[in-house]
């Protein structure tokens, strides 16, 4: 029934969403111990990147702008919520306010250290920003909710090891072995991770958990598998969205146009003929035209 409900208004890995909740519920239980946010700038602060972006500003600009530096703030998303909690949780009685983490758990990660009482106010600001008539209430909700994103911290450490190895906490995990210590004077080590440059390291956020079958969710990780490495091919999703080597930050995507005209080629060859009108008796000029249009991207598209 729940499912039914968000299937009607939401795309299929929203709806692969509730499967999630269950599932993580079930394999990852949080140590109840742990000190919980109370507020936004509580849980903001926790994973505070100003440090970061003082000695890598280019990374920073680049990622500020990204998709996944407004993974929140995002009209399209924001709008996608308030209809979640007004079309699936309030009408269900299996869901309740604080079950807004299904999906927050992966457009805000850092959301396992909120205080329930925090994802609650954070409810109530999708909803204002949504349905506030005030212009200014809106933006100031909107500004609140800018501060929740997915930064730095989040896939230089909590995403950096996968399902399951926790990462350590004092660590900054990178791609490369760095033999002297960048991090020190902020209080980090430096570790380096091959998981990170890997696909399945986005496929943390772009697919679902490993305990939710493969037909179950069909996502652009699927097809990436299924249509693109079975069929011999290596580059990794980091080889096309952040340009290999150049390990860019702003993670292209279809709204850079040059990045999305790479996504496909197309040919066009047209050549005269004549049509024959079998019921009229008469010949007319005609041309045949042959498409041929050849994705390039490593997975279906469009997609999502
Ligand atoms: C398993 C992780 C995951 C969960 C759970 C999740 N999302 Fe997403 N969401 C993503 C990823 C990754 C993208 C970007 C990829 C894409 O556009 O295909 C995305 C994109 C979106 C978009 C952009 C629209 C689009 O199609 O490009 C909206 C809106 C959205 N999510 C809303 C939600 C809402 C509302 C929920 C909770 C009901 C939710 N998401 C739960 C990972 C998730
Ligand atoms: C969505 C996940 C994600 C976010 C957010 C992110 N990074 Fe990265 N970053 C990566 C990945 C993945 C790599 C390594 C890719 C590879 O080597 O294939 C990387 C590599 C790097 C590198 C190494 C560059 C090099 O040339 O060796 C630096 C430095 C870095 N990131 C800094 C940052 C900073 C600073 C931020 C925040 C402003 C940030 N990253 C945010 C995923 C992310
Ligand atoms: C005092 C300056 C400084 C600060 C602050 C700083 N970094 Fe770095 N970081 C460096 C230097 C220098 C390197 C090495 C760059 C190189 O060798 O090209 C580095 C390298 C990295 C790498 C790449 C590691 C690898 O394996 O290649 C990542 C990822 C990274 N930093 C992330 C962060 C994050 C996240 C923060 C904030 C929590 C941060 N840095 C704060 C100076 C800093
Ligand atoms: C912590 C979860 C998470 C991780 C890890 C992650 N993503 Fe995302 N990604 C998201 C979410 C959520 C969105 C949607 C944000 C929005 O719509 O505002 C997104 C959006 C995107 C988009 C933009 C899609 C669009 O429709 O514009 C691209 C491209 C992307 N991610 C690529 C990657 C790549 C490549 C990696 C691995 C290097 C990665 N992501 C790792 C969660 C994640
Ligand atoms: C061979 C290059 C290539 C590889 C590999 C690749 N992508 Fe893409 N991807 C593209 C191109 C080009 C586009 C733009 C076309 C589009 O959006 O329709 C794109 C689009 C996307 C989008 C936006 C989809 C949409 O239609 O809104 C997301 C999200 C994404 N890719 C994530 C990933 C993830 C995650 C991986 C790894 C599992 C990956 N990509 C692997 C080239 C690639």
């Amino acid at each position: 029934m729940v499912r039914k409900h968000i299937a009607r208004f939401l795309c299929d890995k929203l709806r692969n969403a509730l499967g999630i909740l269950l599932l993580s519920a079930a394999i990852v239980p949080s140590p109840a111990d742990a000190k919980k946010a109370l507020t936004i700038d509580e849980l903001a602060m926790m994973y505070d990147i100003k440090t970061c972006a003082g000695c890598h500003e280019e990374k920073y600009e680049e990622w500020k702008t990204s998709s996944m530096g407004n993974s929140v703030t995002d009209p399209r998303v924001l709008r996608a919520m308030r209809t979640f909690i007004r079309l699936a949780i309030d009408r269900e009685e299996a869901l309740e306010r604080k079950d807004l983490t299904i999906c927050l758990d992966c457009h805000v990660p850092q959301i396992k250290d909120a205080s329930p009482e925090l994802i609650l106010h954070i409810g109530d600001l999708v909803l204002t920003s949504v349905e506030e008539r005030n212009a200014a209430k809106r933006e100031a909700a909107i500004k609140e909710l800018s501060k929740l994103n997915i930064n730095c911290r989040v896939c230089h450490n909590l995403k950096s090891t996968g399902y399951y190895v926790k990462p350590r906490e004092d660590v900054i995990y990178g791609p490369r072995s760095i033999d002297y210590s960048p991090h020190e004077g902020i209080g980090f080590s430096t570790v380096r991770s091959d998981f990170m440059k890997t696909s399945e390291f986005c496929a943390q956020c772009h697919h679902c958990p490993p305990a939710v079958l493969w037909k179950e969710c069909p996502t652009i990780y699927t097809s990436y598998i299924d249509d693109f490495v079975s069929k011999g091919h290596t580059d990794t999703c980091q080889d096309c969205h952040m340009k290999g080597q150049e390990l860019s930050h702003r993670f292209l995507g279809p709204s850079d146009p040059d990045f999305l005209s790479s996504a496909v080629s197309m040919t066009v060859n047209a050549r005269a003929t004549r049509y024959i009108d079998i019921y009229e008796n008469n010949k007319m000029p005609a041309v045949v035209v042959i498409v041929e249009l050849a994705s390039h991207a490593g997975h279906e598209i469009p997609h999502g």
